[in-house]
């Protein structure tokens, strides 16, 4: 686990980040954690942001494919959407669009049933064409939807780096376990890190993970890093009700601080290939 107290103060000291080393190729990061509303989205967006300051070039997938909301928290208007590829009427590279926030944002439809499930068929394309598109990319950070639909666990299994967000609440934490255990037995994925939001402080944030790593280390062949913890924080919902990101309004917000350690703990981890945030994918 790497988990110190260094990457926790090193955004106070500019000096001392980390910046995205651009040789390394494209990192998919996926989102996920099986239960709706525990910050899934709310650290999806603001980590495409803490990723761009830290000189990445970031492309932020929205994959909650029918019930889209990334859009909204980056305060931007879609003209097109995955809905528009979809159904062919523009290509995928034409759907993504710049956001003031630094990122380029593929956004997905809201209210558009028929996208929550794709077919099998649509599910390869969809992930072939964003590997594609996001090659111009240091990281396409990919938001998924709630539950356990077959297009949410696709997205979320294809990250090259994959954070389960779960929260102190028991019914998140066997929504987390769910999800790791549908990933490590369908998708064979051997890595993800835990992202333990909504939590009181960082001592309960370790607490959370002991409590997940314990389960999972005794029944999945799976290994759980702590990619950081997010204290439970009005600001991000003070953020998505002014449609501006968390790190945009809030900046000195102790989530906004806790999502940019998350961040540096990213790239760090991908300089060593054994470190916390990569996945098992990335050592094959
Ligand atoms: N660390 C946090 N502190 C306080 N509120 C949070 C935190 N993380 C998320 N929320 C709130 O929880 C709600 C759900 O967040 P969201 O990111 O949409 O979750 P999901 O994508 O998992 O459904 C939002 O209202 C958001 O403001
Ligand atoms: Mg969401």
């Amino acid at each position: 686990m790497r988990y110190d107290s260094k990457s926790s103060s090193a955004n106070t000291d500019p000096v001392t980040l980390p910046r995205v080393y651009r040789g390394a190729g494209m990192r998919l990061v996926s989102v996920t954690g099986g239960k709706g509303g525990v910050g899934k989205s709310s650290i999806a967006v603001n980590l495409a942001i803490a990723l761009s300051r830290l000189g990445g070039r970031v492309m932020l997938l929205d994959g909650d494919l029918g019930l889209a909301n990334a859009d909204q928290m980056l305060g931007v208007h879609a003209p097109a959407t995955l809905w528009d590829v979809m159904r062919g009427h523009v290509d995928l590279p034409s759907a993504i669009l710049d956001t003031p926030h630094g990122i380029s944002l593929l956004p997905a439809a809201s209210g558009r049933q028929e996208m929550a499930e794709l077919d099998s068929a649509a599910r390869v394309d969809l992930i072939r064409g964003v590997r594609d598109a996001g090659q111009r990319f240091d990281y396409v950070v990919v938001d998924t939807a709630a539950g356990i639909g077959e297009t949410a666990v696709t997205l979320a299994g294809a990250g090259d780096i994959i954070l389960a967000v779960a929260t102190p609440d028991p019914t998140s934490v066997r929504d987390a376990f769910s999800i790791m255990k549908i990933l490590s037995q369908n998708q064979k994925v051997e890595r993800i890190s835990l992202v333990a939001n909504m939590v009181g402080s960082r001592q309960e944030g370790l607490a959370l993970f002991k409590q997940i790593s314990s389960v999972t280390g005794r029944f999945l062949p799976l290994s759980l890093g702590l990619a950081g913890h997010v204290v439970r924080d009005p600001s991000i919902q003070r953020a998505i009700m002014e449609r501006r990101p968390l790190l945009a309004a809030y900046p000195g917000s102790p989530a906004s601080k806790q999502i940019q350690d998350i961040a540096t703990h990213i790239i760090t981890s991908q300089r060593d290939p054994g470190g916390a945030a990569s996945s098992g994918r990335m050592l094959r």
